[in-house]
């Protein structure tokens, strides 16, 4: 069993000088044997860190380490039963394919045939057969980054790292190799873990998603899951492209319901559904953001309850849907998504609804979802 589990794990980087800084700050996080864990957020906020420390590259301040039942702390990098899968593949670029692969194996003294094995396993499951005798250089970037992967393959680790393996390759091949490490996680049954700032890696290859922000963990839990029922603001402003709609405002009640009046350029009233009313009832004192998602709009007529009105600032149609940036009358920017092709010039008055039965209110003050 390598399960991953991090308790209360810290890391502060040159402590007790004035550089010092505390880059993770006692995260707890339980990684399932076998698991596809993503960890995501933006630049700065201690993901390579946290990998580093599982990896040994980095030592642990505070807190525990496991890998299965051992304490990890104090053991060797190379005694973990880690490989790790960086950025820039770090290949040797004198050595051949197959001895890229071969090289840790060898320092391990693992005899020959067995290496041998191993490496041409690894070139069948990544397609690199042809290439085993080549030198790094004379290869595309992807097949580069493939031959990094089967370094780390040979070695049969219980837990994969990867360090965003991904970034520096084109679009159209990170689409393809994002769907093969999918693949090579199922035929492996590994444990992996897997650092990207890109959500869309996120959403597409986590069994679940670890969000991070400052050194902090915001949620865990499947990328459906975030998607749908994020925890906080921050986390629902970073999952989704293009991100949640924001409105903030309060919420004032009268004979005709519970409405969710946006402050802005002009106050602009959204009736609120029944669930929304109760939520909203009972948090009357705070300050609240209401967060709508761009496909969770429908155009509408002036006279609905729930009618934002608004002036078109771009439109692109992209086809099979089409995103419409608007500045609502309160002064609220937002981006709509709109199936098939919509036709708008810019300036254009349009009034869109959010489907309330799919929208959230936050704590504005403390980011948390009611
Ligand atoms: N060796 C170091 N000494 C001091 N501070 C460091 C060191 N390494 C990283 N940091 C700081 O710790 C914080 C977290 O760094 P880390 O590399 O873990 O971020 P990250 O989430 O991987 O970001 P990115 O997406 O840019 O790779 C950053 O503010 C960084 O400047
Ligand atoms: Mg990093």
């Amino acid at each position: 069993m390598s399960g991953v589990t991090l308790s209360n794990l810290s890391k502060t980087y040159n402590p007790g000088s004035k550089d010092s800084f505390h880059a993770v700050k006692g995260i707890d996080l339980e990684i399932r044997d076998k698991e596809f864990m993503v960890l995501v957020g933006p630049s700065g906020c201690g993901k390579s860190t946290t990998l580093r420390m599982i990896a040994g590259l980095e030592e642990v301040s505070s807190g525990d380490l496991r890998i299965g039942e051992r304490r990890m702390n104090d053991v060797l990098p190379k005694n973990r039963g880690i490989a790790m899968v960086f950025q820039n593949y770090a290949l040797y670029p004198h050595m051949s394919v197959a001895d890229n692969m071969a090289f840790g194996l060898k320092l391990r003294k693992t005899p020959k045939s067995e290496i041998q094995n191993r490496v041409q396993e690894a070139a069948d499951i990544l397609g690199l057969t042809e290439m085993l005798g080549r030198r790094p250089k004379a290869l595309s970037g992807g097949q580069r980054q493939r031959v990094a992967l089967g370094r780390a393959i040979v070695r049969k680790p219980d837990v994969f790292l990867f360090d965003e393996p991904l970034s520096n390759l084109d679009a159209k091949m990170r689409v393809q190799m994002r769907a093969e490490i999918a693949k090579l996680h199922a035929r492996l049954n590994a444990t992996m873990i897997y650092v990207t700032h890109d959500q869309t890696e996120a959403m597409t290859m986590g069994d679940r998603i670890c969000v991070m922000k400052d050194g902090k963990i915001m949620q865990v839990d499947e990328p459906i899951r975030i998607y749908q029922s994020p925890d906080n603001l921050f986390t629902a402003g970073f999952i989704g492209l293009p991100q949640m709609n924001f409105l903030k405002g309060v919420v004032e009640e009268d004979a005709t319901g519970v409405h969710f009046v946006i402050s802005g350029v002009q106050e602009l009233r959204v009736k609120l559904t029944d669930q929304l009313s109760g939520i909203a009832r009972s948090n009357r004192a705070v300050p609240l953001t209401l967060g709508i998602r761009p496909e969770h709009f429908a155009l509408c007529t002036e006279d609905d309850p729930a009618a934002i009105p608004a002036e078109v600032e771009v439109g692109e149609p992209l086809g099979a849907e089409s995103y419409i940036h608007l500045l609502s009358k309160s002064g609220d920017k937002l981006i709509v998504r709109l199936s098939g092709i919509i036709q708008s010039g810019v300036g254009q008055l349009l009034c869109v609804k959010p489907d309330l039965e799919n929208a959230h209110l936050f704590n504005s003050e403390t980011g948390q979802r009611l």
